[in-house]
């Protein structure tokens, strides 16, 4: 696993940026994974400065989403298609029909589940953005699921809805419950870059990267994968002993 600490949020943030822009320039048809969460907002936003300043084209390039909510309208934009559609999709030369997630509005969600992790998986993904929760959690699944989980529907941990409740407006709470990526549909992917800041991520980062892998803490099976970049601003490193 390479660590790589960033002065700032946003040098972080170039970082990764970096990260993909040499792996869409690396693959002839490169498949990336999404991630959705504030921390990924830096991300999107100099993806898109690149390529309106510098050329970077996303021509080709298919994303898959790690999760979605169940419950929202189709039209919500809290819903994470829609996230990355205003964050992302909607701004670069990406083909329609070129971003790929659950769908929450099957009639029937295990089938849904069954394939969409098919999908994930016949695609396969080249690099995988991964944020982090600050109880541990990686895409939304939550401290206590197996670490061989696929993809399938959860119940969010209260930490989680009061963490995520800031994109919601006042008074109203985010869904219960979501589809999401198991952990090892995550695993299946070339390879993993997890972007982690501030000081509120740091005792999970630490776990996550230096402590034992445990289901207790979903994103330390991060440690079992042979292709892993994990990225951090200062504050969020300061739980760990290797810098
Ligand atoms: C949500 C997403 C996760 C993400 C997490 C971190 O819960 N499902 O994929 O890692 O948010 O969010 P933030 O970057 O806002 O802290």
């Amino acid at each position: 696993m390479r660590v790589v600490v960033a002065g700032s949020a946003d040098s972080a943030a170039c970082v990764v940026s970096d990260l993909v822009e040499d792996f869409i320039a690396a693959s002839p048809s490169p498949v990336l994974g999404l991630a959705t969460g504030e921390t990924m907002e830096a991300v999107y936003a100099e993806l898109v400065r690149r390529h309106r300043e510098q050329g970077l084209s996303f021509a080709g390039v298919h994303t898959y989403l790690l999760d979605e909510y169940l419950g929202l309208d189709g039209e919500d934009p809290r819903a994470y298609r829609n996230v990355v559609r205003r964050l992302l999709v909607g701004h670069v030369d990406m083909e329609p029909g070129a971003v790929h997630g659950p769908n929450p509005h099957a009639a029937d969600l295990a089938v849904e589940c069954g394939r969409y992790e098919q999908a994930v998986r016949a695609a396969s993904v080249g690099l995988q953005l991964l944020g982090i929760g600050a109880n541990g959690h990686i895409a939304f699944n939550e401290p206590g699921e197996p670490l061989d989980s696929t993809t399938r529907v959860v119940a969010l941990s209260e930490r989680t809805r009061t963490d995520n409740a800031r994109f919601f407006p006042d008074g109203q709470s985010p869904p219960g419950r979501a589809i999401t990526q198991g952990i090892a549909t995550i695993g299946a992917a070339g390879h993993l870059v997890l972007l982690a800041c501030g000081r509120h991520k740091a005792p999970a980062v630490a776990r996550a990267v230096e402590g034992p892998v445990t289901s207790d803490l979903p994103a330390s099976a991060i440690q079992l994968h042979p292709n892993v970049t994990v990225v951090l601003d200062s504050p969020a490193s300061v739980g760990l002993a290797c810098c």
